[in-house]
Formats: structure tokens, C-alpha cells, sequence
């Protein structure tokens, strides 16, 4: 394909969409894993008019995600079409009815243009699910890991198709972050990072790219960041509360360290400096927290489980 027919377009309010070649090579997406991070990548790409599979385990998972997209959908809508609820409740029944909820993985790659896992930050599981989808799915289509922090090389190992093979790294809340990193692996070819490129653009997200380096850009910052921020409360520096002041009205973040955390979710931090600290062995900035790692054995995950470093009312 040419590749200036891969090209984005600006249309008048300067936000960029996609030439109508772009659209007929991604239109199907399958998402595996309900949780937080892969309920809101479905959630743009359908609202984007993709037809997506959100691929779970079990019914009860792919309920909560359901729950979670339809509250999210109705927050975008609000806000986005405050003087128009009608176009408002448009824009909801348009996202919902490009949307499935699937346990079958078979069924739900079979037609797919590009699959993104989204399932938990842990490599060996992650390499046998793509393992298994690459003998399922057709040649066509694409391959991409939302990890936040493993090598995309490591993850894609077992795969036959690692030309059609990336990375997809969105941020939490993914309806509201902007950004999307594509990264490449040296196998990926130029066709398929300029299709997973454009199609980031074409959901309405600014992309920036990065080689498969441990946390790409944004995490390999951020992930030190919340680790010493972890340490100040550990040493008694400072209260967690006086941290996350300190950071938004010192330095103009719009949270602090501790309630991103409990935003995105304790474990998820904690699993990746867990996997860091393996990785690292001798760097002692990733030496697991006791403190958080009581924190995620109690339970004590942040939003979604009611209680973090902060309470939630349920
Ligand atoms: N879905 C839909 N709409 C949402 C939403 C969501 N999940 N969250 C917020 N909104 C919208 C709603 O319209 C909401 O209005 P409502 O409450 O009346 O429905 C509106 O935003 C304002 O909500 P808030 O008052 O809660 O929003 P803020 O003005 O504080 O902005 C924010 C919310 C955009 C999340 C902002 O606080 C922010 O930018 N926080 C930092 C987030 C961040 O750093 N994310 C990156 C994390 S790292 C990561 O994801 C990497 C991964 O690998 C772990």
C-alpha cells in the first residue's frame, strides 16, 4: 500500500482523521482484557466507529466493564455535548452498539484488523496469549501490547508475525489522556507502525513514537517519580497528602503522586517496579515498598476497590 495514502489528514477544527484507505485497513478491533486500561482503549475505538471485541475471561469481568464504559460514555457526553443531550445520547447509543462483550478469544480474533491485549503485567502470560492468538487469527492482522513497562520484543518472542507487531501504550483515563505511544521492535515493519500510527490519530489521540526501551517515555519518568514518592512517606519525610499538595500547586501536576496511584490502581505500579526490581537487580530505586506491597495484599488498590492511599465512597 502507498504510503501516502496512510497519511493523516487535518480536517477544520485541526484534529486529525484518517484518508478513507486508512479506515478500510483497521475497522475491527479486539481488545483482550476488561480491565480499567482495556475497558477505556474499547471504549475510544468504538466510539471512533470501530467495531470492537472486548475480550474477558469470564461474564461477571466483561459486566464490571460494561458498567465502567457506560458510566464513562455518559461523563464524555456530558461534557462534550452540555448544550445538546440529544446529539449527546447519540454519541452514547453509537459507541455501545459497535461494542461486543466476548469470552470466546477464537471467535473474537477471527475477524480482527488489529488486537490489543490489555491483560495483566506479568511477560510469561502475556507471550502465551499472543502464542495462542497467532495461530487463531487471520494474516491481516496486527498485534499490540498495552504493557506499560515490558520489553514489546520479549512479549511478541513466540509470535510468527512480529512484521505485524507493537506496541499501543494509552494512559488512565484513556477517554480523557491524549497521548498514545506506537513503539516499534526491530521486526516491525513501516507499514504496520504507519497503520498503528494512523489509527492512534484517527481516535482522536496525539501519538508520539519510542523504540522498545523499559517504560518507554512517559512511564520511564513517571515510575521513578512515584517510587521516591513512595520512599518520602517510608522514610517519614513527608505525609502523602503533603506530597500530592506539594506536587499540584508546586509544580502544577493535576494530581499528585498518591492519588494518580489510586487512580490508576496501586497494583498496577506495584507490579511494574516489581518487575523493574527483577530486571534491576542492582539499581535500589526499585526495591519493592513493604508498604505498598501490604497496601495490595489487603486490597487496598485505590478507586476501584473503595480504599487506597485515600477512601472512596462506594
Ligand atoms: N471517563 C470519562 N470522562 C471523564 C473521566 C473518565 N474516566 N474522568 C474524568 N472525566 C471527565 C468528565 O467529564 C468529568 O466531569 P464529571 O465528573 O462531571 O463527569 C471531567 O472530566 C472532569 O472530571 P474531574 O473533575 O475528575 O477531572 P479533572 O479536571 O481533575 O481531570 C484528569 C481529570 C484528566 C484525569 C486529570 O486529573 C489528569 O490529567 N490527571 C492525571 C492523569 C495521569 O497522569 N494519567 C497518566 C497515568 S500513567 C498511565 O496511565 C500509564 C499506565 O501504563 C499505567
Amino acid at each position: 500500500m502507498a504510503l501516502h495514502l496512510l497519511k493523516p489528514v487535518l480536517g477544520n477544527n485541526g484534529r486529525s482523521f484518517c484518508t478513507s484507505t486508512l479506515k478500510m485497513t483497521i475497522n475491527n478491533v479486539t481488545v483482550i482484557g476488561g480491565g480499567t486500561m482495556g475497558a477505556g482503549i474499547a471504549q475510544v475505538a468504538a466510539a471512533s466507529g470501530n467495531t470492537v471485541n472486548l475480550v474477558d475471561v469470564s461474564d461477571s469481568v466483561l459486566q464490571k466493564s460494561r458498567a465502567a464504559i457506560e458510566k464513562s460514555l455518559a461523563r464524555v457526553a456530558k461534557k462534550q455535548f452540555k448544550d445538546d443531550p440529544t446529539k449527546g445520547e447519540a454519541y452514547v447509543s453509537q459507541a455501545l452498539s459497535k461494542l461486543q462483550y466476548i469470552t470466546d478469544s477464537k471467535k473474537a480474533v477471527e475477524n480482527a484488523d488489529l488486537v490489543i491485549e490489555a491483560i495483566i503485567e506479568d511477560l510469561q502470560p502475556k507471550i502465551e496469549l499472543f502464542e495462542k492468538l497467532d495461530k487463531l487469527a487471520p494474516q491481516k492482522t496486527i498485534f499490540a501490547s498495552n504493557t506499560s513497562s515490558i520489553p514489546i520484543t520479549e512479549i511478541a518472542s513466540k509470535c510468527t508475525r512480529k512484521d505485524r507487531f507493537g506496541g499501543l501504550h494509552f494512559f488512565s483515563p484513556v477517554p480523557m489522556m491524549r497521548l498514545l505511544e506506537v513503539i516499534r521492535i526491530s521486526d516491525t515493519s513501516d507499514e504496520t507502525y504507519h497503520k498503528m500510527d494512523n489509527w492512534g490519530k484517527s481516535i482522536g489521540k496525539v501519538t508520539v513514537t519510542c523504540k522498545d526501551t523499559p517504560g518507554f517515555i512517559v512511564n520511564r519518568l513517571l515510575i521513578p517519580y512515584s517510587i521516591e514518592a513512595v520512599r518520602m512517606v517510608e522514610r517519614g519525610d513527608a505525609t502523602h497528602q503533603d506530597v500530592d499538595t506539594a506536587m499540584k500547586l508546586g509544580a502544577g501536576y493535576p494530581m499528585g503522586p498518591f492519588e494518580l496511584a489510586d487512580s490508576v490502581g496501586v497494583d498496577v505500579g506495584y507490579y511494574v517496579a516489581e518487575g523493574w526490581s527483577k530486571r534491576f537487580p542492582n539499581d535500589p530505586l526499585y526495591k519493592p515498598s513493604e508498604l505498598v506491597r501490604k497496601m495490595v495484599k489487603e486490597g487496598k488498590l485505590g478507586r476501584k476497590t473503595g480504599e487506597g492511599w485515600y477512601k472512596y465512597q462506594k
